[in-house]
C-alpha cells in the first residue's frame, strides 16, 4: 500500500471539502470566539482552544517515533488502540495505515479477505474527543484512508459499514468523565472477526474497563475482584455480516448530523 495523503489532519494542511462526514464539521471555534490560526506548522488551531482544551496537534515525526516504540503492535491487524484525546486522528490514522499494510501483505491476494480484514483493522481503532469538529474530522480522515485503500465508494456496503463502525468507535465525549456528549457512559464495542464474512460485537462500558486495571494489578489484594463485571459485556450482538453493519449507516448519518453541526 502506498502512503496515503492525510492533508486534512490538523498537523498538516487545510481541510478538504465535499466529503460526507467532513461536511458535518462545526465552525473552527466552538466557544464562539473568532478563529485565530497562528501556526504555520498547523499544530495549533486557535489560542483559545489551546488554553481551553490543550489542543496542540502532534507533528508527524513525533507520531512516527512514538508508534515505533510499539511497532509490532501497530503492524498487527487486530491489536486494539484507544486514543483518549484523538483530535483529528494524527495517531489513529497512522496506526490504521500500518495495519492496512499488514492486511495487504497477508490478504492482498483475496478481495474478500482483504476487505474483511481491513474492516477489522478499522474496528480495532478507538478514539475519544471532546470537540465536535475534531471528532468529525477524525472520522472523516479514518474513513478516507479505509475507502482509498479498498477503492470503494459511498454506495458500497463496505463504505457504509466502515462509516457505522467509525461512528461507534470514535466517540464524541469526555475521556476524563468517561461520558459521551449526551451524558451517557461511554461504551466501546469489542469487534471480532469470526471468518466467512461475519463479525461479532460485544459492548463494554469504558469506566468498567478502566477500573479493571485497579483490580487486576499483579499481586494486588483485589486481583480476584471485579473480573466478573469487567468481562461481562453490557450488550452482546448476534454475528453480523458487512451488509448488516451497513444498515447502521443511514441511522448514524441522520443522528450525527445535527450534533456535529451544533
Ligand atoms: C493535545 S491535542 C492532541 C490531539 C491528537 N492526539 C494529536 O496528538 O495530534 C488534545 C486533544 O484532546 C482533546 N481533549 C481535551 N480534553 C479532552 C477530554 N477530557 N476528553 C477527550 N478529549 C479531550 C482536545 O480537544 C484536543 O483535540
Amino acid at each position: 500500500m502506498t502512503a496515503k495523503k492525510t492533508a486534512s489532519r490538523k498537523e498538516a494542511a487545510t481541510p478538504r471539502v465535499g466529503h460526507p462526514l467532513r461536511e458535518q464539521q462545526a465552525p473552527d471555534d466552538v466557544q464562539g470566539v473568532s478563529a485565530e490560526r497562528h501556526s504555520s506548522m498547523g499544530l495549533v488551531e486557535t489560542k483559545r482552544r489551546v488554553a481551553d482544551h490543550g489542543e496542540v496537534f502532534t507533528p508527524a515525526w513525533m507520531v512516527k517515533a512514538m508508534l515505533d516504540l510499539v511497532k509490532g503492535e501497530t503492524e498487527r491487524i487486530d491489536s486494539r488502540f484507544l486514543e483518549p484525546a484523538c483530535g483529528s486522528g494524527n495517531f489513529l490514522v497512522k496506526i490504521l495505515q500500518r495495519k492496512l499494510v499488514a492486511v495487504e501483505l497477508k490478504f492482498g491476494q483475496s478481495d474478500f479477505e482483504k476487505q474483511h480484514y481491513a474492516l477489522l483493522a478499522l474496528m480495532c481503532s478507538y478514539g475519544i474527543e471532546l470537540l465536535p469538529d475534531n471528532i468529525a474530522e477524525c472520522r472523516a480522515n479514518m474513513l478516507e484512508i479505509f475507502t482509498d485503500y479498498l477503492k470503494i465508494k459511498e454506495w458500497d456496503y463496505l463504505y457504509r459499514a466502515a462509516y457505522y463502525v467509525l461512528s461507534q468507535n470514535l466517540v464524541h465525549g469526555d475521556a476524563l468523565t468517561m461520558r459521551a456528549h449526551d451524558g451517557q457512559p461511554i461504551t466501546f464495542a469489542e469487534w471480532g472477526y469470526l471468518g466467512k464474512g461475519k463479525f461479532q460485537r460485544r459492548d463494554f462500558r469504558f469506566d468498567v474497563l478502566t477500573g479493571s486495571s485497579a483490580f487486576s494489578a499483579e499481586g494486588s489484594l483485589f486481583a480476584h475482584l471485579g473480573k466478573h463485571e469487567i468481562f461481562t459485556p453490557a450488550k452482546t450482538y448476534p454475528p453480523m455480516a458487512v451488509s448488516e453493519l451497513a444498515t447502521g449507516f443511514a441511522r448514524e448519518a441522520r443522528a450525527l448530523a445535527p450534533e456535529e453541526k451544533a
